[in-house]
C-alpha cells in the first residue's frame, strides 16, 4: 500500500515549524489590520493549507477570496508566464488586499499578481509568503511578512505539488530524486 512517505527523502521544515511560524504571523496581521477590513487572497492551489491554516489562527473577521494561478507546467521549472485558471469572484476595488501565497520562487507569479489587483483598484496590497527562495529570485517583490528561506531544492508539502501530487503532506520536504528522473518540462 502506497503512503504518502513512501517518496519523501527527507523532511525540510515540520508541521510543528509552519504553524508556530503561521501562528506569529497571524498576530502580527490581526494587529495591523485591526481598524481595516481585510480581504485575503489566496493563490490557488498552492496557498490552500497556508491559508486555511492562517486564517483560523487570524483575531480579527475577514474576507476570503481565491485566484487560481499557474506559472509552473508540470515540470520543476517556472514557465516564466502567468495564467489564470480561475479568477476572483470579488471586486477589489477600495479593498485592503493580503495577499497569501506558499511560495516565491522567480516572484513572477507574485509581480504579476500585484500589478493586476493594483490595476483593478486597490487600495493597498501586501504579501504573505509561506516559503522563499532567495537564489531563484528573477524579479523584484515586496514581501510584507516572511514565513521560512529554503534553499534552491525543489519542495513539496502542505499545498506545494510534484505534478499535483504531495499537496496533502503536512510538512514541507524533499521527494527522493528518482521521483522526478527524467521528467523536466
Ligand atoms: C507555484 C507556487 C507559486 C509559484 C511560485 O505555483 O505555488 O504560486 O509557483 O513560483 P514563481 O515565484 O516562480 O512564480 P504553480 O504555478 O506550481 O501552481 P500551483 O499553486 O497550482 O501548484
Ligand atoms: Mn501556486
Ligand atoms: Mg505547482
Amino acid at each position: 500500500i502506497a503512503d504518502v512517505q513512501d517518496e519523501i527523502d527527507h523532511e525540510l521544515v515540520s508541521k510543528e515549524q509552519i504553524e508556530r511560524k503561521i501562528n506569529e504571523i497571524a498576530a502580527l496581521v490581526s494587529e495591523e489590520y485591526r481598524d481595516r477590513d481585510l480581504l485575503l487572497v489566496a493563490v490557488l492551489k498552492g496557498a490552500v493549507n497556508t491559508l486555511a491554516t492562517f486564517s483560523q489562527a487570524l483575531s480579527i473577521p475577514v474576507q476570503l477570496d481565491f485566484m487560481s494561478l499557474s506559472s509552473y507546467g508540470s515540470g520543476t521549472v517556472s514557465s516564466g508566464t502567468v495564467t489564470i485558471r480561475q479568477d476572483l469572484s470579488t471586486d477589489v476595488r477600495g479593498r485592503h488586499i493580503l495577499i497569501v501565497e506558499d511560495i516565491v520562487d522567480s516572484g513572477r507569479t507574485l509581480a504579476w499578481l500585484v500589478e493586476e489587483l493594483k490595476r483593478r483598484g486597490a487600495a493597498s496590497v501586501e504579501i504573505f509568503a509561506l516559503l522563499e527562495k532567495p537564489s531563484r529570485r528573477e524579479v523584484e517583490v515586496d514581501v510584507k511578512y516572511h514565513g521560512y528561506e529554503i534553499p534552491d531544492e525543489f519542495v513539496v508539502g502542505f499545498g506545494l505539488d510534484y505534478n499535483e501530487r504531495f499537496r496533502n503532506l503536512d510538512s514541507i520536504a524533499v521527494l527522493k530524486p528518482e521521483v522526478y528522473q527524467g521528467v523536466n518540462a
